[in-house]
């Protein structure tokens, strides 16, 4: 059972749950469990309740809008923080986000995502922290810690097995009760027992035929029974089908609203003696134990009366950041730069970067500082060139640079209800987030409209994304009128933010302001469960020839002492609702690298993206930087690790292949609803090695700026001490990892896992000791039998080194 540190506190936080729910009616209890719009539930006055708020999540906080007029810190992804290997740094980001959700109202962040990198294709992956279910569960308990010691509850999602985006409302994921226990629930039972977490987040799909926010058996049986979660259960957004197999299943909380299967349905069952109250009431006391620890229900104390004391969140996303940084080559120290040389720059995404992943995980932060501005502020003058090279999109995108928009909203008759300033075109209102005095009764049509001033001559397309009619006007021309449908995409994210449509092209001359308009009738919500709108007025400028502008980079490579080329995936390649296709880069940013490195020997390549991506051309270049999404202060981070006021800190949290055709386990789509997760036990570097496959990179890996020796492994009963020596002329931190390998196994298992970790820090010429504890866990496996787990006694190697392919020493020990 998970302990509660403060028992006096939880016992009076009871004692109000309990006179709070001898009060409540039955419709009003079936109420409380139903959201009441997109983010909040509804608060009850008479017993004293607010009305509790939930935001994701997880690299910021967005609030319970989705707007750029009310922004958030965006911390580097969830991969990027795992890169760290420092649970303490993880709760050290939850503090900061618990900081963002107190200042923008939020009771409940909807984070963190602690599904397995189980496929490199998994559309979600930059979102997730690891493919090692241990890793996955040390970043995870620190996230949740810091989060909640910042007196915001947490929901640790998605419950379970969402480790892909295909049909993920309805795929039936097949998975054997071994690899469900050891790999996939593991994180978040060692979350729950370490951590406490307020909340968890029931996922769309299906696990062994049973939906999740109606699994009886994981949810109520092994989370609240075997492992004594105490916290609320809320469905993934629109999860919640079943009113009967949902408050039977455990399920408390259905989102969004207004319209769910609980409320007024759910009293309507327990009324036709088609669910227990009994059930109704224990979710209730979810919801209040919740409300009472966050501080929203009277005569109840909050867990944390005092905030802590205040996080500097810019000093931190890019801390965060330059710990997360892996540098996988570095031939001949090309990094850190050495002082007084030139610089050039190339690739779009050094110019405007991709900071964070798309899909519910997106926020708006205050400012990017992209590659380029972080290394114009760091080099002196005349020291940096910048070429774009190539660009990952070529697609049209929400248009932003140059344009001045604003939202006008108008009922049937073309009068004004009101008007919102718009960051960019896109527009997406949900629920009440609308702009002052409008409201979905009488809104008709939505103007998005201002001026657009070119910052190149030549032709600039215009395009929409989203469902409707619309019509699109530029300088006073009209160039589009039409109707969008709705095409085969399954998932509402693929229509939201799938294909751009191009509308039409118009010639403009650079710093010349043009009108624009893009007029949208707003379909008939009457029905619809849930009201919103999606749409964005695109954008994209001319397009000049792929072979000059590498030449161009090549050229300018050619005359700097060094090149640093930044190549980035894209919002169409990962995100949220759907998987990816391949690893490759987008657009001809291969071709890019391969131009600059033939031009200049000292090229340094900075790879931006939240995933593994292929790097054919990774032997042809001095160095490799692996940046992630890297949060809004990646370019400022990036300058200081480039020029050697920082060592890179990270190491891989997942194995980074060299072609998809090598990966072990790349089957995302299921057949006829299914997917068999028929490797079992054998995902990530565990597949790598039965497979006898060699990655580009192991997991684990990471050089930083200075060289280690590993000088004594001593291991008695669980404890392992590893003496090691910086070599190098630098101050470090190292990543040891210790990994447990069977010798004879009995049972059928990898050929090693990570069994504990510790960062150490050391100046040049001095010893650090790492003492890592060996968790019983590590010799232990789910005995399929017996249901429970079961200690596999035998001869155990203990290994420790600096990666899954780079082992130092190793111990043997008898267990
Ligand atoms: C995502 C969740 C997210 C929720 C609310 C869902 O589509 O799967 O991770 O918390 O939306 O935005």
């Amino acid at each position: 059972m998970a302990e509660t540190p403060d028992t006096q506190a939880d016992r009076t936080r009871d004692e109000a749950v309990e006179a709070a729910l001898g009060k409540l009616d039955l419709d009003t209890k079936a109420r409380l469990l139903s959201g009441q719009d997109m983010w909040t539930l509804p608060a009850l006055p008479e017993i004293g309740l607010g009305s509790l708020v939930m935001s994701d999540g997880p690299i910021g906080v967005r609030g319970v809008r989705w707007t750029a007029d009310d922004p958030s810190v965006a911390l580097p992804s969830p991969t990027a923080l795992a890169a760290a290997w420092d649970p303490e740094l993880a709760r050290r980001a939850g503090r900061l986000l618990a900081q963002e959700a107190r200042r923008k109202g939020v009771h409940v962040l909807l984070a963190p995502t602690v599904n397995l990198h189980r496929s490199p294709l998994g559309g979600r992956h930059f979102e997730c922290y690891s493919e090692d279910p241990y890793l996955t569960g040390r970043i995870g308990t620190g996230y949740v810690k810091g989060v909640q010691e910042g007196g915001v509850g947490t929901t640790v999602k998605h419950f379970v097995g969402n480790d892909a985006e295909t049909d993920r409302f309805t795929v039936d994921n097949r998975i054997a009760p071994r690899p469900l226990r050891e790999l996939y629930l593991a994180p978040f039972e060692a979350i729950v027992e370490n951590a406490h977490p307020w909340g968890i987040m029931t996922a769309y799909n299906q696990v062994n035929g049973t939906t999740m926010t109606e699994h009886r058996h994981l949810v109520n049986e092994v989370l609240r029974g075997e492992w004594g979660f105490d916290g609320f259960n809320v469905s993934d957004w629109m999860a919640a089908r079943s009113t009967t197999g949902d408050i039977a299943g455990g399920l408390d909380v259905a989102m969004p609203g207004p319209q769910t299967v609980y409320g007024e349905p759910l009293a309507a069952a327990v009324r036709a003696g088609r669910a227990d109250e009994a059930d109704v009431d224990a979710a209730v006391r979810n919801v209040l134990r919740l409300a009472a620890r966050v501080g929203l229900l009277e005569g109840a104390p909050p867990v944390v009366a005092e905030p802590p004391a205040a996080v500097d969140g810019q000093a931190l996303a890019a801390e965060i950041a330059r710990r997360s940084f892996v540098l996988v080559r570095n031939e001949n120290g090309a990094l850190p730069l050495p002082a007084g040389r030139t610089v050039a720059l190339a690739g779009a995404a050094a110019r405007d970067a991709r900071v964070l992943g798309g899909g519910s995980a997106t926020v708006f932060p205050e400012r990017v500082v992209s590659p380029l501005d972080g290394l114009t502020a760091a080099l002196p003058d005349g020291a940096l060139t910048f070429s774009v090279g190539a660009d990952p999109s070529d697609e049209l995108t929400p248009a932003d640079k140059g344009f001045t928009l604003r939202a006008v909203c108008r009922d049937a008759e073309g009068t004004v209800l009101g008007e919102g300033a718009l960051p960019s075109g896109q527009v997406q209102w949900i629920g009440d987030d609308l702009p002052a005095g409008v409201s979905y009764d009488t809104l008709a049509t939505i103007e998005v409209t201002g001026t657009f001033v070119p910052r190149e001559s030549g032709e600039h397309a215009f395009g929409t994304r989203g469902l409707g009619a619309f019509a699109l006007t530029v300088g006073g021309t009209p160039l589009w009128t039409g109707v969008q449908e709705m095409g085969d995409e399954a998932d509402p994210f693929e229509a939201f933010f799938g294909a751009p449509s191009e509308r039409g092209r118009v010639l403009l001359t650079e710093g010349e302001s043009v009108e624009v308009s893009l007029l949208y009738h707003v379909p008939d919500m009457t029905a619809a469960p849930l009201k919103a709108v999606m749409f964005s007025f695109l954008h994209l400028g001319p397009q000049r020839d792929g072979d000059e502008l590498i030449a161009e980079a090549a050229a300018a490579a050619r005359a700097a002492d060094t090149a640093v080329v930044v190549v980035a995936t894209t919002e169409r390649v990962e995100s949220e609702g759907f998987d990816r296709r391949d690893l490759r880069l987008p657009g001809r940013q291969d071709d890019l690298v391969r131009a600059v490195a033939a031009a200049n020997p000292h090229t340094v390549v900075v790879v931006n993206a939240g995933s593994p991506v292929e790097l054919p051309w990774r032997d042809e270049v001095a160095a490799v930087l692996l940046g992630w999404f890297p949060g809004q202060e990646g370019g400022a981070a990036l300058a200081d690790v480039l020029l050697g006021a920082a060592e890179p800190g990270g190491r891989l949290p997942t194995t980074w292949p060299a072609v998809l055709g090598d990966v072990p386990v790349t089957d995302v789509t299921p057949v006829d609803g299914r997917l068999e997760y028929g490797e079992g036990l054998f995902i990530g570097y565990r597949a790598w090695e039965k497979a006898g496959a060699v990655p580009a990179y192991w997991f684990g890996h990471g050089l930083g700026y200075t060289d280690w020796a590993y000088e004594s492994l001593d291991v008695t009963g669980s404890t392992a001490r590893v003496r090691i020596r910086n070599t190098g002329t630098r101050p470090g931190r190292e990543v040891v990892q210790l990994y447990a390998a069977p010798l004879a196994d009995k049972a059928e298992r990898p050929a090693r896992w990570l069994a504990g970790f510790a960062g150490v820090e050391a100046g040049p010429g001095e010893t650090a000791e790492a003492v890592i504890e060996l968790p019983a866990r590590a010799f232990e496996v789910w005995d399929e039998q017996a249901g429970s787990w079961a200690q596999v006694p035998g001869v155990y190697e203990i290994q420790a080194g600096r990666s899954v392919g780079d082992l130092r020493l190793t111990a043997t020990i008898v267990h």
